[in-house]
């Protein structure tokens, strides 16, 4: 009864579309260049401020000058960390847990830290003046491998924190270590293979920014900035400022992209606030793109040991993993306080095993802060990309088919919801017909067929599988919290006398559709058309509590919350229409859109002739109030599990080692769809990221810690002109528990991409006994691969 609406949001031809694929609500601003971003942002007499960052990773700081830059041209301010630290400001608490150095006062801990920031009448004189501060560094070894990070010798990162004589940040663990070896020891066959999930970056179309304008005489802040998590990010302003939360509004306009980059509060948003206060003025800090690429959230960097163990004839029994995190100078991602580590813990995929073990060590490195979660759940990447990648390396040791060994391990439909051997509870899934329709859309056999003539005649073809499944829409409130924020959403519907409906979301869109999708929710539940209902999110002082957009967490938790409250103003407008009928509750019927009596559709209302009616005059049922709103606030009882098989087919250049996505085959199951137009958008923008991931970019750095991804020169991200047309394809299995039955999406193809076309590369490499070579697979790293001189980066 729960999926009685999935057909009308489902648009498989044979079946009726609902409002399904509309076109996006916000597109119109957007194609005529009229969105508006915080850049957009112009207050009367505002400031603008630049950041002083640091040259080198690692040093003392022994004195600063800013004489010089006080005196340029149009400065107003020239603030440094030991200004800050007078007030008690010079740190900042992260969402993990950790501090992190608003400007730096002791010592600067990664190159780009924030050293200093300027305030003058425009860009050009902040960024002038920056050049005549002075600092003089005492320069120190950088740690830089995470591999040397807990040597004995390695230079001490983090004497900030009391009592710390090591770089060691956290350890987690997960599963069943004592099972997990005794099913080791019986296998057959034990397959072992080092990985490496590089840094990358999140790398956002927007980079970072910030307008505060503190009103002095009100004692409100009102903060425009880049954040994901307005709600959150208000929060946390509020207790390190200590003042009320209704006296920070954080306004989160227009978001040219966040992929996770948006998550973590930035050291430049507090020095915007700082400098607003200092001067009276409203200020505006905007940076550019490498202060983007080399100061804000990193995502991955895992050293991983993967193990798997299976039986002759290719039933997998156990997998073990062993994990080194690199979380740079300080933990600024954010993940729930139960899970270090993320979600890794669903490092076991979408297979029925025996058991599970996962060992995972963090340290500090003189490098950017982060591990944000670039479009995926809390290292949801790293895990698939783990557990996909090694289930490759059994089929090659085995001589198996890897698709045949996915089909023989999968969990079964029937035994849904399927606890892992880690304890998550996956709560719906029908893997084999998604694999299968893959299978059939790539013409697997065919293309199995080809590869072997192309084989004969020394060409380098491949076909790479994966298949993940998911851990999305964080996150039960008994499970999970973000330093102590329940991770729920609320969620607020007014509908006005004339049938026009607002929608308030306490999520915040950076391009995923939201207002055009959520619209869709409520409208399917209470019949107003989207084009009725407007959605607001974005503003703290227009929106409900919640904990914002990342994750895929919009649609299985605000998604819910959309459903949820559009079926509590239905059942009171049902209880009207039952006054407006002269019938009883119970002899109503719903049709979208309107109450009929049962037995006799002519007598009816509409959902706008009862919006009216809750407004207007005329009598309302006993105890019933006027007005037509409710609001409610949804905790998610699981999370929801999306999965999907992908199958890529590459090319790979004999004499130049260059790889060519030729195809890519994506099947997709996130349950109940809301807008598949919306849907094939994310899966497209998903699996340009994973190619830029699996061939492209990383964030590297030299011995000396300088990084060398500092700009789109250097770090190298996929245009239209590296990839493929995408082919994709869709299985519905529903969420059991979300209520129209809804999973995420948004970051499904980011995830499963990577594996799918590193899978794919490896097996074109076949001939040259390669198993395996790690990202980004860029010529120069798959030509030493063929030569026989794979090396982790
Ligand atoms: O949290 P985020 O919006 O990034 O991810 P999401 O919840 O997976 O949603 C991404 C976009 O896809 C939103 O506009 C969703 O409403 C839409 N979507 C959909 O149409 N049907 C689904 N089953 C899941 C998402």
């Amino acid at each position: 009864a729960v999926h009685e609406r999935v057909d009308t949001f489902h648009d498989n031809d044979q079946k009726p579309v609902g409002y399904g694929r509309m076109l996006r609500k916000e597109d119109p601003r957007f194609l005529r260049g009229r969105g508006r971003y915080v850049d957009d942002v112009q207050l009367p007499g505002m400031l603008h401020l630049a950041i002083l960052r640091s040259p080198v990773a690692h040093a003392r700081i022994v004195g600063i000058d800013t004489s010089a830059a006080e005196a340029s041209p149009g400065v107003k301010a020239v603030v440094t960390g030991a200004m800050l630290a007078q007030q008690n400001l010079a740190w900042m608490p992260t969402l993990s847990n950790d501090v992190q150095a608003v400007l730096a006062t002791d010592k600067v801990r990664f190159q780009g830290q924030e050293v200093a920031f300027v305030v003058a009448e425009d860009r050009y004189a902040a960024r002038d003046a920056l050049e005549l501060i002075d600092v003089e560094y005492d320069v120190l070894d950088p740690v830089i491998d995470a591999r040397r990070a807990l040597a004995p010798d390695a230079p001490l990162i983090r004497d900030d924190l009391d009592g710390k004589t090591n770089n060691h940040c956290f350890d987690w663990e997960t599963g069943d270590e004592a099972a997990t070896e005794a099913v080791f020891a019986r296998a057959d066959v034990v397959v072992s293979q080092d990985l490496v999930y590089p840094r990358v970056h999140p790398a956002p179309m927007e980079t970072c920014g910030a307008v505060a304008d503190y009103d002095s005489v009100d004692g409100k802040l009102r903060l425009w900035s880049t954040t994901q998590a307005p709600h959150a990010h208000r929060t946390l302003y509020a207790i390190v400022a200590g003042l009320p939360e209704h006296k920070i509004q954080v306004i989160s306009p227009d978001i040219g992209g966040g992929f996770g980059n948006k998550v973590p509060i930035y050291p430049g948003y507090v020095c915007a606030i700082v400098a607003s206060i200092v001067t009276g003025k409203p200020v505006k800090w905007m940076e550019d793109r490498s202060e983007n690429l080399i100061s804000t959230g990193f995502a991955r960097d895992y050293i991983m040991r993967g193990e798997i163990a299976a039986t002759r004839d290719g039933r997998i029994l156990g997998i073990r993993t062993n994990v080194l995190a690199d979380h740079g100078a300080f933990n600024g991602t954010a993940a729930p306080v139960k899970y270090p580590a993320g979600f890794f813990g669903v490092f076991t995929g979408s297979y029925d095993i025996e058991a599970a073990y996962c060992k995972m060590t963090a340290v500090y490195t003189n490098k950017a802060p982060g591990g944000v979660a670039y479009a995926c759940s809390f290292r949801i990447t790293e895990a698939v990309y783990l557990v996909e990648r090694i289930v490759d390396c059994l089929a090659d040791e085995l001589g198996m088919d890897p698709a045949e060994l996915r089909l023989k391990n999968f969990i079964q439909p029937e035994q849904f919801p399927y606890t892992t051997k880690t304890g998550w509870v996956y709560d719906s899934g029908n893997y084999e017909p998604t694999m299968r329709l893959a299978m059939e859309m790539a013409g697997y056999d065919e293309l199995r067929r080809e590869q072997a003539e192309k084989r004969a005649r020394g060409e380098l073809m491949g076909i790479g599988i994966a298949f993940f499944t998911e851990a999305v829409g964080a996150g039960p409130r008994k499970d999970m919290d973000i330093l102590g924020l329940g991770m729920a959403d609320g969620c607020e519907l007014r509908v006005h006398p004339t049938g026009k409906a607002v929608v308030r979301l306490s999520v915040q869109s950076q391009g995923q559709g939201h207002e055009t999708t959520f619209a869709q929710i409520v409208a399917e539940e209470i019949g107003i058309p989207p084009a009725d209902i407007e959605v607001l999110h974005g503003d703290t002082d227009n929106t409900p509590f919640g904990l914002g957009t990342y994750g895929s967490r919009s649609t299985p938790v605000s998604g819910a919350a959309a459903a949820l409250v559009a079926r509590k103003v239905r059942d009171k407008a049902r209880i009207i229409a039952s006054g407006m009928l002269e019938v009883s509750v119970a002899d109503l019927e719903w049709e979208k859109g309107a109450f009929h009596v049962a037995g006799d559709p002519g007598r009816s209302v509409t959902i706008q002739d009862i919006a009216l009616r809750a407004h207007g005059a005329g009598d309302l049922p006993e105890g019933i109030e006027g007005g037509l709103e409710a609001q409610i606030c949804y905790n998610p009882s699981n999370l929801t599990y999306p999965h999907g098989a992908y199958i890529c087919v590459v090319d790979i250049d004999p004499g130049t080692a260059q790889v060519t996505v030729r195809r890519f085959i994506a099947v997709d199951d996130c349950g109940t769809r809301i807008n598949p137009m919306i849907i094939e958008g994310q899966v497209h923008g998903g699996l340009t990221d994973g190619v830029g991931m699996a061939l492209m970019e990383m964030i590297a750095f030299d011995e000396d810690g300088n990084c060398l991804g500092a700009s789109l020169m250097d770090y190298l991200i996929p245009t239209s002109l590296e990839v493929p047309d995408w082919e994709t394809g869709f299985t519905v299995t529903p969420s059991p528990h979300h209520p129209i039955g809804a999973k995420g999406v948004g970051e499904s193809a980011t995830v499963g991409s990577p594996p799918a076309i590193v899978n794919a590369v490896i097996d074109a490499l076949k001939p040259f006994g390669v198993r395996h070579a790690d990202m980004p697979l860029t010529p120069s790293r798959v030509w030493d691969a063929m030569r026989g001189q794979a090396r982790p980066p």
